[in-house]
């Protein structure tokens, strides 16, 4: 697995969500009580971008419909609702990070 600087600590304060792309990948990163977490910003449904949408303790909600997903482990925590039909919806990835000095770096398959 390779490594990508991909932010500072500095320009993340806590509570606070950055989006990144890297090598193509749209990448969701957040600082949950100076904790770094990051992952796949694209919502499985119908591709919402889950930086848009409302962070809330470690969660984070589709603004397109509202599924909510762990920011520290990219999985699905509700469903959203479409038409009041509950929708099908995967996890999104998760990435592992390091931290190095004010570095945060990024491992990528
Ligand atoms: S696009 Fe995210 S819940 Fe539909």
């Amino acid at each position: 697995m390779k490594y990508i600087k991909i932010a500072e600590t500095t320009e993340l304060r806590e509570g606070s969500k950055k989006k990144i792309v890297v090598e193509g990948k749209d990448i969701l990163l957040t600082n949950i009580q100076n904790s770094y977490y990051a992952i796949e910003n694209t919502c499985p449904h119908m591709g919402g971008s889950l930086y848009e949408g409302d962070l809330d303790g470690t969660h984070i909600v589709c603004p397109k419909h509202g599924s909510a997903f762990d920011v520290t482990t990219g999985k699905l925590v509700e469903a959203g609702k479409l038409l009041f039909i509950k929708l099908k919806v995967r996890d999104v990835k998760s990435y592992p990070l390091k931290i190095e000095g004010t570095d945060i770096m990024l491992g990528m398959e």
